[in-house]
């Protein structure tokens, strides 16, 4: 491993590997990079985090959520 990123909360990790993801497609060519998400799953409460999350709670209220990810049930 080359680089660290230290942050002090769960959302904020999952906010940038969020961030990292997407510029990786970026670099690969892809416009709009999609991630794979699992539902069921809880990854913060920051827009993008709740946005990933695949709970209707955490998301009720915040619409619009932030798009670009993909919804899997395994
Ligand atoms: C899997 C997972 N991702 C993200 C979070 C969010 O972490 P934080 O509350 O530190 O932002 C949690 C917190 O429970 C978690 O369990």
């Amino acid at each position: 491993m080359d680089e660290v990123f230290f942050c002090n909360s769960g959302c904020e990790a999952n906010e940038a590997a969020i961030k990292l993801a997407r510029m990786f497609g970026h670099q690969q060519g892809i416009e709009q990079p999609a991630i794979v998400v699992m539902e069921h799953a809880f990854h913060g409460r920051t827009l993008a985090t709740l946005s990933a999350t695949g709970n209707r709670k955490v998301q009720a209220g915040f619409e619009p959520l932030v798009s670009g990810f993909v919804r899997s049930l395994r």
